[in-house]
């Protein structure tokens, strides 16, 4: 997920209650996740550290507020997560995996930064990209999350799109790496996490967005899979991830990012999916849930403005659903 042009300014005032985003609410609540150290939630989620900045700066971008937090203290975080093989870990001190390793990348490109991260760590990018391409399976052509090789699309996913924003694609296999999605596809126009796997929408998006990225989304079943997309949609507006699950607002970008790579965000009623969205929100405390009256986490707050902005909501920042 990046941005796709220049700042908005969301919500502001012209909405009917009912359709109002708490933006400032929204910023007040990611400032504040980086100064609760006194808190136990702020050391039970230092596992997710790396992927939380990420998720912030990113929600922090859609609004159109770019600078809410520091970007020199962002860029030391960062650097201090880097082994000395490339890999990042969640926070200093731990194992580095392809998941924090990508969201490092993320970052680094949200902030436009690998000019100065090359300052910082002599040849960074291309050890970083080593990394990453030294976790492809060479038989398979997917990807492992770590030296200890549990395999998922998901990492062969965020492989390719770290390697892709660092312009490194040619490290890898990308021609097995496809082969290897395609392998994952389901007869319902589906993918999982391996092939035979259950169709999941999570699982969608990162075979669709590591199809995107390698140019073959024509290997997609689009209208089979547009299809099982759109059935995700329940009465209530929000939508699941497989068939008899509940809604959860994380599913308005893993699914409707999956229907934008295929052109067919209007298969859902974005009005609908919208009222669902804000009433996930914390109108005073800020931040959105998986549902309306959870706990909100800054996980279920990007995405869910993610989704929002899919859907054109006034204001926001546009986002590239790869
Ligand atoms: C819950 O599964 C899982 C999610 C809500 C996340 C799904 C997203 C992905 C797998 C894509 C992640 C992508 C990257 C790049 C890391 P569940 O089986 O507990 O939930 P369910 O009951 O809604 O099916
Ligand atoms: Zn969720």
């Amino acid at each position: 997920m990046s941005l796709v042009s220049g700042p908005g300014r969301a919500g502001v005032g012209t909405m009917p209650a009912e359709m109002q985003l708490f933006v400032d609410k929204h910023v007040r609540y990611i400032q504040s996740l980086d100064t609760r150290k006194d808190e136990l939630e702020y050391w039970l989620t230092e596992h997710l550290r790396l992927n939380g900045l990420y998720w912030g700066l990113t929600a922090l971008h859609l609004l159109g507020h770019p600078n809410a937090l520091p970007r020199n203290e962002i860029l030391n975080f960062v650097c201090s997560c880097l082994h000395d093989n490339g890999g990042f870990g969640a926070a200093p001190g731990h194992d580095a995996h392809m998941l924090y390793t990508v969201s490092a990348v993320q970052i680094l490109a949200t902030l436009d930064a690998f000019a100065e991260f090359e300052e910082r760590v002599k040849d960074g990018r291309q050890k970083v990209g080593q990394f990453i391409a030294d976790l492809q399976d060479p038989e398979t052509g997917t990807f492992a999350g770590d030296e200890w090789g549990e395999r998922d699309t998901r990492f062969l996913y965020g492989a390719l799109n770290a390697l892709s924003l660092m312009r490194l694609l040619d490290l890898v296999d990308v021609e097995k790496a496809v082969q290897h999605v395609h392998s994952c596809a389901n007869f319902d126009g589906g993918y999982g996490t391996s092939p035979g796997a259950e169709s999941h929408s999570g699982q969608v998006f990162t075979c669709v967005g590591a199809l995107s990225i390698a140019g073959r989304l024509d290997l997609v079943d689009q209208e089979r899979l547009g299809a099982w997309l759109s059935e995700r949609q329940l009465k209530n507006g929000g939508l699941n991830g497989r068939p008899e699950k509940k809604e959860d607002v994380c599913y308005s970008w893993w699914v409707m990012s999956s229907m934008a790579m295929l052109n067919k965000l209007h298969w859902i009623d974005g009005e609908k999916l919208t009222q669902f969205i804000l009433q996930c929100q914390d109108p005073e405390r800020g931040g959105l849930a998986d549902r309306p009256g959870d706990m909100v986490d800054v996980f279920h707050t990007v995405f869910g403005i993610a989704g929002l902005s899919l859907l054109k909501y006034p204001g926001l920042e546009e986002v590239d659903p790869v």
